[in-house]
């Protein structure tokens, strides 16, 4: 009797650790009716939502742009073409980053421009009083660290892709945005991108139906870039990280597509990952190791509440076309970016069809080029319109990186709320860790948290302000 009770303890004790060791999240999470499910913090005392914020106008934006690689050399030059701003200083771990971009800048003419070395010196930039934006361009690690110290400080903070890499992160930036009341805004080129942003205008003007399934990408083979980065940062968070690691590109554009905490919001997430072989191989070659987290090809379906479907794929790794997908799906059309941009869509669900001489098209096949061209050109949001010829000049993946800074500076000039929010930020950075939680759990499913707290459906469908 005795000898069974202890067995019966011990078979408990193991199950519950196997389960409790099994889930492995940053923040407490549990089973419940099939699903891992993660607890939401309190809003604490003092803090409020930041949905639809907005702050007080800045006449001249005042920049202080830290990690100056290769992403961030490319953004200070960019930003000596945006109106409105001014480039107060630039921090990076490495003196040749300075040199580099401080010698650049001179030999055109740009100087007075302040400088900080060092692995701390970001903190003293952040910690200026003469700063009104801090840009974040950073290895991924850093990222959150930097954007809160930022905000932390009084500054809005602005961080490249993806600006969380755990759930306790996307917590964090949310807790700070909503109590320093500054902006978190996390650049997302993708967005902004030419394709994206008429098909999504077409989406909201109805050509598409009811979009039901979108898809989105990062399919990009990193073998000339891996020896580039900086400290080897990204082969080393891959090697330790399973999982979607770089969901943004994809994500961040079909969720404006379906208004994500705009009227919807993600319910639950399944993954699913190939073995590393390419990975593995690299990391063996390049660090001289024989472990690798990440598996080669990561696929991950997200339903929506009102019923919508996400695909999100990652590959960095295998030999193959550069592609985001950007696949919307609608009850009545659809449009593809990769591997060939196309429209199909029926002449009947185009407003202005007869004026365009587009009533013929059916939804069945893609249309021709002349068509294509004409449905772009017509859908095109005023907005690109009114900076397209400078967006191409600047450049920046074909002028995307122009129109997103350019709207960033827009909106904080003007005092308008951001394109982006801390909850995009959030929801598109969250499925870094989701995807490696339900992959470790046998491809659980896993319930997204729900960053607004329950505020996702106070505002109907996504928009860009304007003055
Ligand atoms: N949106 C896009 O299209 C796009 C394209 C490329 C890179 N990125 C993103 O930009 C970021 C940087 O990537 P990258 O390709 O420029 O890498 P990189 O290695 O070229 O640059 C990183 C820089 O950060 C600096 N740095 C590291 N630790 C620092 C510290 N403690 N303080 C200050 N500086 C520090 C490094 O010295 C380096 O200059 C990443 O998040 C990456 O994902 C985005």
């Amino acid at each position: 009797m005795k000898k069974n009770l202890v067995f019966i303890v011990m078979a408990a004790a193991l199950i519950l650790s196997g389960c409790s060791k099994k889930i492995e999240c940053s923040v407490p999470a549990h089973f419940e009716d099939g699903k891992i499910v993660l607890e939401t913090p309190e809003r604490e005392p003092g803090q409020q939502s930041a949905l639809q914020m907005a702050c007080e106008p800045i006449d001249t934006v005042r920049i202080g742009f830290i990690g100056i690689g290769g992403r961030g050399n490319s953004a200070v030059w960019r930003y000596t073409h945006v109106p409105g701003t001014k480039i107060v200083a630039v921090a990076d771990k490495y003196q040749e980053k300075i040199d580099n971009i401080i010698n650049g800048l001179a030999e055109e003419g740009i100087t007075g421009i302040d400088a900080y070395v060092g692995e701390d010196a970001w903190k003293e930039l952040c910690e200026r009083d003469d700063i009104d934006l801090v840009y974040i361009c950073t290895p991924w690690l850093l990222h959150t660290p930097m954007a809160v110290y930022a905000m932390e400080h009084g500054k809005h903070a602005a961080c490249e892709v993806p600006i969380a890499t755990s759930i306790e992160e996307c917590w964090q930036l949310v807790n700070t945005c909503e109590k320093t009341r500054k902006h978190c805004m996390m650049l997302e080129n993708c967005c902004y991108d030419f394709f994206e942003i008429t098909t999504l205008e077409m989406a909201q003007k109805g050509l598409f139906g009811e979009v039901l399934q979108v898809q989105g990408a990062y399919l990009h083979c990193l073998d000339g870039f891996w020896p580039g980065y900086t400290d080897n940062w990204r082969l080393s968070y891959n090697q330790t990280h399973r999982g979607d690691n770089y969901p943004t590109h994809g994500i961040g554009p079909v969720c404006q597509v379906l208004n994500i905490h705009r009227g919807d919001r993600f319910d639950y997430v399944v993954s699913m990952d190939t073995k590393s072989v390419r990975g593995a191989a690299r990391a063996k070659m390049q660090m001289g190791v024989d472990e690798f987290a990440d598996g080669d090809h990561t696929t991950s379906l997200i339903r929506t509440v009102n019923g919508k479907m996400v695909e999100i794929q990652h590959n960095v790794y295998c030999t193959r076309p550069y592609s985001r997908m950007h696949q919307i799906i609608g009850t009545e059309g659809s449009a593809q970016k990769y591997p060939v941009e196309c429209l199909a869509i029926s002449g009947k669900n185009i407003p202005n069809a007869a004026e365009l001489g587009l009533e013929e098209l059916d939804a069945e096949g893609f249309m021709d080029h002349e068509a294509f061209n004409k449905l772009m050109e017509a859908y095109k949001p005023e907005m690109i319109r009114e900076i397209e010829d400078d967006a191409r000049k600047v450049g920046g993946h074909g002028g995307m990186d122009y129109i997103m800074d350019y709207r960033l500076i827009y909106c904080l000039r003007n005092g308008l709320p951001l394109d982006e929010d801390v909850y995009d930020a959030a929801e598109w950075c969250c499925l870094t860790e989701l995807s490696g939680l339900s992959i470790k759990n046998g491809s659980a499913p896993v319930a997204v948290p729900d960053f607004t707290r329950g505020d996702w459906n106070k505002i109907q469908g996504f928009s860009r302000a304007t003055k």
